[in-house]
């Protein structure tokens, strides 16, 4: 079954060719460079640039898997969660497509999406695991009993661990999305160099809390001489992503030893962040447990995981009512 799916929830307009909901013939994916002057995503811009770039994107994307419209088996795109205006696009455009085509169509769950990216970077991933989901708008850890199947364990209470990323780059002058800025001026830095908070540190919590955390790098670059934070930019990025990176490994630690599962699926795009992945790594090593996560283009928003999510439920035999509508705080389960 080949799917195309369109992913336009926030500020990345893409569209992508899936086989089977498990081999991407295409993966075209436009960040929207507009919001950078913004030092966020203005979400009224990302609507319009989604309508601009909506066509040719799909076109890429069908050129790129050497396939036509006449070749699609079925149209699935993000309704949320999201900015409602940007959902709206691609939700439209698919629902469209697949009426004028008389194919089939699903509306894709953003956060099932990501979960799904792992199935698109493995073989085999076993009937159970546990979900570590961190993005720019979520931080969950999910219970994952078959595709379709969700316990959520735990949660932030307030910022996603992304957020907290692009607002500490952005106090340090990285600019907007900065967690991969973060990540990169890490290497160079001491971690150690200030100990930042570990939110909710009581091990029967799993849940997660980071505007604490965002808070105390502000006072700290707020309390000292500019030309010190300058210095030790790579440091006080270092130390940030540590406590970040401390919170996300000792919840889901905690996780797995609750539940016994061996399998660990990082997903969005704070999984791409090389500390977190070489801490959780260590983490499974000593537990037995396997870890996997997607290549760095499948973490970050992309619409091969909502053609995958998609497929899925297509060979299942679901499909979506043309009227179902964009829900922007859609929740997973
Ligand atoms: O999954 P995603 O593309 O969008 C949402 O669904 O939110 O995630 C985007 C988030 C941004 O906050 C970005 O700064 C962060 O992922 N990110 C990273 C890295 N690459 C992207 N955070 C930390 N380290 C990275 N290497
Ligand atoms: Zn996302």
């Amino acid at each position: 079954m080949i799917i195309l799916g369109l992913e336009t929830s926030c500020d990345e307009t893409s569209a992508a060719v899936v086989v089977d909901g498990r081999h991407v013939l295409s993966n075209i994916i436009h960040s929207q460079l507009i919001h950078r002057r913004f030092g966020g995503v203005v979400p009224e811009l990302a609507g319009r640039e989604h309508i601009r770039r909506i066509v040719p994107i799909m076109d890429e994307a069908l050129g790129a898997a050497g396939k036509t419209l006449a070749d699609i088996d079925g149209f699935a795109a993000t309704f949320g969660p999201g900015l409602v205006g940007a959902l709206l696009v691609g939700l439209s455009f698919a629902k469209a497509l697949a009426y004028g085509t008389g194919r089939p169509f699903y509306a894709v769950n953003h956060l099932e999406g990501h979960i799904a990216a792992n199935l698109l970077a493995h073989e085999e991933l076993g009937d159970e695991l546990l979900t570590l989901l961190v993005s720019g708008g979520h931080t969950m850890l999910i219970g994952v009993k078959g595709f379709g199947n969700y316990t959520v364990m735990g949660r932030s209470l307030d910022d996603a661990s992304g957020e907290a990323f692009d607002k500490v780059a952005k106090l340090l002058g990285l600019g907007y999305p900065g967690g991969a800025a973060i990540d990169h001026l890490a290497k160079s830095g001491n971690p150690a160099y200030i100990r930042f908070p570990r939110a909710l540190p009581d091990p029967a919590r799993i849940d997660f809390s980071f505007s604490g955390l965002k808070t105390a790098v502000a006072l700290y670059v707020k309390n000292h001489p500019p030309d010190e934070i300058q210095n030790h930019l790579a440091d006080i990025a270092a130390s940030f992503q540590e406590a970040a990176v401390d919170a996300l490994c000792d919840k889901t630690v905690i996780a797995l030893r609750r539940t016994g599962l061996a399998v660990l699926a990082l997903s969005g795009g704070v999984a791409a962040n090389s500390r977190l992945r070489a801490k959780l790594q260590a983490a499974c090593d000593h537990l037995g447990v396997r870890l996997i996560y997607p290549p760095s283009e499948l973490c970050t928003d992309n619409a091969a995981m909502i053609a995958a999510a998609g497929a899925i439920h297509l060979l299942r035999g679901e499909q979506s009512p043309f009227d179902i509508n964009a829900i922007p705080y859609q929740k997973l389960i």
